[in-house]
C-alpha cells in the first residue's frame, strides 16, 4: 500500500517537474511581452477548456453553446442576454474600457485599460464575480478581490455582449466535482500552484509590489475560471492540464484547503509524510525555479 502510494505520487512528481518548465516559460514570457496578456484564448490541444472536446453542442446557426466531458463541461452565456449586456458594460465598464471593449491606451503605456474583445466569457465572468470589475482604484498595480458589484446574472449579461463582438474561449466552466479525485488535485496543486499560493492556500508576495491572493473562500466555478484563464500574472494552464486535472484541483481547493479541518487532515489528504515528502522536494525546487526567473527578469 505505502509503496504503490510512492510509486503514484513519485510518478505525479515526475510529470510535475516536466510540466513546471514551460508554464514557468509562459509566465515570463507573458509578463514581460504584455502584463494584460489580452491576446484571444487558443489552444489546439484537446480537453483544455477549448472546443476540441469529447462534447461539442452547437445551436441551429452552428454556434458553438456549450462543449467539454465529464469533468468540466463549459457554457456560453446565453445570447438573449446580449442586449442587457451591452446596457450593463455602457453603465458599469465602458467608461474605463471604451464603448466598444476595445480598451484604453493611456500615453504609450498600452495596457492601462486593457482590450477586452476575444477574451472568452470565462475571463470575463471571473473579473467582475470575483468583484475585481468595475476597478475600484484603476491605478491600483493589482486589482483585488471584492465584494461583487454585479450579480451573477448580470455578470453572465456582460460577459454574452463582450463575447458577441468576437466570440472566443474558453466559455464558463462548471466542474463536476463529484468525480473528481481530491489526493491527485492535491499532488497537482503542490505543483503547479503551491510554489505561489502556498501549499496551505493562504498566498504569497510576488515581485513588483504583486501577490498571489489566498485561495480560501474561492467559489469551484472561479477556480476553474482562474486556472484556464490566468488572471493578471497567474499563468494560463492549458494543454499541460486536461480538465479531469483542474477538476482535481478545484476539488483539492474548495474542500482541503478551505475546510482544512477535515477528517484527513492537515492540505494533503491525508497522503501521509512519504507524499509530503516528495510535494516538499518539488516545492523547493519550483520556488528556486521561480525566484530565479523573477530576479533575473529584474535586471
Ligand atoms: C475605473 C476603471 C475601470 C472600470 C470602470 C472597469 N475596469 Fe476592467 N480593468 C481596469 C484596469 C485598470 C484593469 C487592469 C487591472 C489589473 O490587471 O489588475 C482592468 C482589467 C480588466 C480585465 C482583465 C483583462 C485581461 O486582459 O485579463 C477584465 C476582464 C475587465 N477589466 C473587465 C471589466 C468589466 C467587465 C467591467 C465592467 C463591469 C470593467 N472591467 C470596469 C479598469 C476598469
Ligand atoms: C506564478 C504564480 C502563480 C501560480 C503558479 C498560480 N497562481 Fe493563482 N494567482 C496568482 C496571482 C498573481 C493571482 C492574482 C491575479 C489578480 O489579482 O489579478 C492569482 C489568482 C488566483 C485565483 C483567484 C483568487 C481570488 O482572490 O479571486 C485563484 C482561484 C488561483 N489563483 C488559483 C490557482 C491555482 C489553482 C493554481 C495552480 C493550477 C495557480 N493559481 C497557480 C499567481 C499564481
Amino acid at each position: 500500500m505505502a509503496s504503490a502510494l510512492v510509486k503514484r505520487i513519485s510518478a505525479v512528481t515526475l510529470v510535475g517537474f516536466v510540466a513546471l518548465g514551460p508554464v514557468l516559460l509562459f509566465a515570463g514570457g507573458a509578463t514581460a511581452a504584455y502584463k494584460y496578456k489580452s491576446t484571444p484564448y487558443q489552444t489546439t490541444r484537446k480537453n483544455a477548456g477549448t472546443p476540441n472536446s469529447d462534447v461539442v453542442k452547437k445551436d441551429a446557426n452552428g454556434v458553438v453553446i456549450s462543449y467539454g466531458n465529464t469533468a468540466i463541461m463549459y457554457n456560453a452565456p446565453s445570447s438573449s442576454l446580449i442586449q442587457l449586456g451591452q446596457a450593463l458594460f455602457l453603465q458599469n465598464c465602458a467608461s474605463c474600457h471604451g464603448n466598444e471593449a476595445t480598451g484604453v491606451p493611456a500615453n504609450g503605456t498600452g495596457g492601462a485599460y486593457p482590450n477586452l474583445v476575444g477574451l472568452g466569457p470565462a475571463t470575463i465572468d471571473f473579473w467582475i464575480e470575483s468583484g475585481r470589475m468595475p476597478a475600484a482604484n484603476p491605478r491600483t498595480i493589482e486589482a483585488t478581490r471584492r465584494v461583487p458589484r454585479l450579480s451573477h446574472g448580470q455578470a453572465l449579461a456582460v460577459s454574452a455582449w463582450v463575447d458577441s463582438l468576437s466570440p472566443s474561449y474558453p466559455s464558463i466552466p462548471t466542474p463536476n466535482l463529484g468525480i473528481a479525485n481530491v489526493s491527485d488535485g492535491a499532488a497537482l496543486f503542490a505543483l503547479n500552484c503551491a510554489a505561489c499560493h502556498t501549499i496551505e492556500g493562504d498566498g504569497d508576495a510576488l515581485a513588483n509590489g504583486t501577490f498571489a491572493p489566498s485561495l480560501r473562500h474561492i467559489p469551484a466555478v472561479q477556480v476553474a475560471e482562474a486556472i484556464r484563464t490566468g488572471p493578471a500574472n497567474m499563468p494560463r494552464f492549458t494543454g499541460n492540464l486536461s480538465d479531469y486535472q483542474v477538476n482535481d484541483i478545484v476539488k483539492y481547493v474548495t474542500t482541503e484547503i478551505q475546510h482544512p479541518n477535515n477528517p484527513g487532515g492537515f492540505g494533503l489528504g491525508g497522503l501521509g509524510p512519504v507524499a509530503e515528502g516528495f510535494v516538499g522536494l518539488a516545492l523547493g525546487v519550483g520556488v528556486l525555479a521561480l525566484v530565479g526567473f523573477w530576479v533575473g527578469e529584474r535586471h
